[in-house]
């Protein structure tokens, strides 16, 4: 598909990726090199347990992997792992990266609402900020669902909605302030803010969520809302005194009926 042909929100995020791409390399080294830990406060797996513990035989895919630090954890617990992204930059540093390591990923350019992947290639999906907040929901999740064997799983992390409603409309740090409407969350546009997020990405009300959930064929083992630990500093536009008080992220752990 060319780029002309993408759809607005995939060639925008696509185009806002690979311009930063050299910002998100210190980051991705770093989780190269560490033990498995999520999201903007760094909390340990040993809290969220989001990875299966022993992934042996198991075929598992990243839905926007950027640096590929969460499909290089699931390498080296046994799957054989695929990563997918939109943007080459990105893939490039993941390349690096998996060669130092000398592990061995599939790494795919491409779009997470569409993997060149046949129905039920995959016993477990995850998104850490990939898919899980730049994909339209209403596409990513049924082909995560098409993607997955019947009793597979999904995992993703993103942005609570709590926080996407928190965030000013200019794009500035998220305040404990409502800056938009709660039920009409869906895509955010923030190509033409003078503030980073940028691009455009992704949520929606709790209940719009389950809802797609229930519609996809997908059944909820865990919700969680993220708290910040004391003590940390703002992470890009989350200042730390709010995401200790408030949800700034959530996972869903869900299994494919
Ligand atoms: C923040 S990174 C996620 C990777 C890593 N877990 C992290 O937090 O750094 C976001 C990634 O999502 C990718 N992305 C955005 N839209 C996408 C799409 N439609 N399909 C696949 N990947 C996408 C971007 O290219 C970027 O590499």
């Amino acid at each position: 598909m060319t780029d002309h042909e993408l759809a607005a929100h995939v060639r925008e995020n696509r185009a806002y990726w690979d311009a930063r791409a050299d910002q998100w390399i210190a980051s991705g080294e770093q989780g190269w090199r560490g033990e498995p830990n999520w999201g903007c406060w760094e909390l340990p797996e040993s809290q969220l347990q989001l990875l299966p513990r022993d992934m042996s035989g198991m075929a598992a895919i990243e839905l926007g992997c950027g640096t590929a630090y969460v499909a290089s954890w699931m390498a080296r617990r046994g799957a054989s792992v695929v990563g997918i992204d939109n943007s080459e930059q990105q893939l490039a540093t993941a390349r690096r990266l998996a060669a130092e390591h000398g592990v061995q990923l599939t790494l795919l350019h491409g779009n997470a609402e569409a993997v060149p992947y046949p129905d039920g290639a995959f016993d477990f999906a995850i998104s850490e900020y990939g898919a899980a907040i730049w994909c339209d929901p209403l596409l990513w999740i049924p082909e995560a669902h098409r993607l997955l064997k019947p009793g597979g799983e999904l995992v993703f992390l993103g942005n609570a909605p709590l926080a996407s409603i928190c965030t000013p409309v200019n794009g500035a740090a998220v305040e404990a302030q409502l800056h938009r409407s709660y039920f009409d969350l869906h895509r955010l546009d923030w190509t033409k803010v003078e503030h980073d997020p940028g691009g455009m990405d992704f949520n929606l009300p709790i209940s719009g969520w389950l809802r797609l959930f229930r519609q996809t064929g997908f059944e909820v083992l865990d919700y969680l809302e993220l708290q910040a630990p004391p003590g940390r500093t703002t992470r890009h536009n989350t200042p730390a005194w709010w995401a200790e008080r408030w949800p700034s992220e959530h996972v869903w752990k869900l299994r494919r009926r």
